[in-house]
């Protein structure tokens, strides 16, 4: 195998033989393919795209060069749901404990804040105390206790996908299609799974924002946990707006509890709801969309979820009081209302700029492994199609000093449009992936 020529293939549009492709990714996790030349490489595939068979050998190679968990001595059906990332995305907190509480195991491997989105890890920090960090014996101790534990990809896990990943996110390689696919895909495949729900973020917001690309991000996904005996189930979800009203770690941290509350956005709730449905539609074969509609309800409704979720909040080392006193999540310093400047329908809140303010806000990190400060982001008053007077209050900026408030301020100001009109926004859940094919809600 001779790099300069892999690299050289795939620049012209090539396809790269398995072997060599196998062998080239080896030398990577060992050390004899530098990072200028996996970055080439990269650069290549961002440009040429990647077949179904380059793909199926990047899974394969990220997956066997890690541990895979061993849950088969749980004694029920083991689901987990993943999203592709998007503004105000917080439905990972919610979920994980109603799905353990309405009888699913969700042992859910998660990530900090990526660009422009918080992180679930990051999220779940709010409550002070709560270790992220655990070795794979604690996760499965708390999965055995609980029904879910939530932690970070572990360097036993496909530490090749850490590594492409890393190289990806400072290389401007992260946006490519088979790329994104197999290292979503391998860390799910590492899980030990028996069920997996996807929730493929399409919009502005998102990473791969056009229908036609997500869909097939989604397909590929499902293609590969299949093709591994993995039953995948993926939702294409809008995310041309933020989801709820709150973008933030902290701030969206309390909203999913109000979630578990039976309050909380209407938006939320529902996305909560279809996900739970589908995990439970996973995990108990046969079980009907409207039995596992309700299942999911009556947990949600009857406090168990919420219950779940101090549980599992103990049970990693944090402080479950904070639940029922949500004022004591971090906090910013210094507030700042956006008010409407003209009556009129709120006919877009754009997610990007927003996602991306609460990163330069100090919510998010420009290196790995930087503090963040949880408190900062946005509370929104509105959301696309509400009517509004002059005056009425847009949203609230969570900022560390005058400067972040000013800069939040100008964001908020231009990221809700207000005007008259309709506003064209995607349906919430739009189209539904499984192996039987595409269907739309
Ligand atoms: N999330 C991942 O885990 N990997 C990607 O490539 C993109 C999003």
């Amino acid at each position: 195998m001779i790099p300069s020529r892999i690299i050289e293939t795939k620049r012209d549009g090539g396809v790269v033989g398995r072997a060599d492709l196998e062998a080239f990714l080896d030398g990577y996790l060992r050390g004899s393919v530098p990072d200028y030349q996996m970055a080439a490489f990269l650069m290549a595939a961002y440009f040429r795209g990647m077949d179904d068979g380059e793909a199926e050998v990047l899974v394969r190679a990220m997956l066997d060069s890690g541990a895979v968990l061993d849950l088969s001595g749980l004694d029920g059906p083991r689901v987990d749901k993943h999203s592709t990332g998007g503004v105000g995305d917080k439905v990972s907190l919610a979920l994980a404990p109603l799905a353990a509480a309405a009888g699913l195991y969700v042992p859910m491997m998660s990530g900090r804040g990526l660009a422009h989105t918080t992180g679930t890890l990051d999220k779940l920090e709010a409550f002070p105390g709560f270790r992220t960090e655990l070795s794979l014996g604690e996760f499965k101790d708390v999965l055995a206790r609980v029904g879910c534990a939530m932690m970070g990809q572990t360097a036993e896990i496909a530490p090749l996908d850490r590594r492409l990943y890393a190289l990806r996110d400072v290389t401007a390689t992260v946006p490519v299609i088979p790329l994104i696919a197999a290292s979503i895909m391998s860390k799910k495949l590492a899980e030990d799974l028996t069920g997996l729900v996807l929730d493929v973020k399409v919009g502005s917001g998102a990473f791969v924002p056009a229908e036609e690309r997500a869909l097939s991000l989604a397909s590929t996904m499902v293609e590969i946990g299949e093709a591994r005996g993995l039953p995948t189930v993926a939702l294409l979800t809008a995310m041309d707006r933020p989801l709820g009203l709150a973008v933030g770690n902290a701030l969206e941290t309390a909203e999913a509890v109000a979630c578990l509350r039976s309050g909380g956005p209407p938006d939320l709730r529902e996305l909560v709801l279809a996900e739970a449905t589908e995990m439970l539609r996973a995990g108990f074969p046969g079980t009907s969309e409207a039995e596992a509609r309700l299942s999911a309800e009556n947990t949600l409704d009857g406090g168990h979820a919420l219950e779940r979720l101090a549980r599992l909040v103990e049970a990693q080392g944090g402080d479950p009081t904070v639940i029922d006193e949500p004022r004591r999540f971090a906090t910013a310093p210094e507030r700042a209302e956006v008010r409407a400047e003209q009556d009129g329908t709120v006919l877009a809140v754009d997610p990007l700029p927003l996602g991306q303010a609460v990163a330069t806000l100090g919510g998010g990190r420009r290196r790995l492994g930087e503090p963040i400060h949880l408190g900062v982001g946005f509370q929104l008053a509105v959301a696309p199609g509400d009517r509004v007077r002059t005056g009425d209050l847009l949203g609230t900026v969570h900022a560390l000093d005058g400067a972040g408030s000013a800069l939040g301020s100008g964001v908020l100001r231009r990221a809700v449009r207000v005007g008259e009109g309709v506003p064209d926004l995607r349906p919430l859940l739009s189209h539904r992936v499984s192996a039987g094919g595409v269907t739309r809600y």
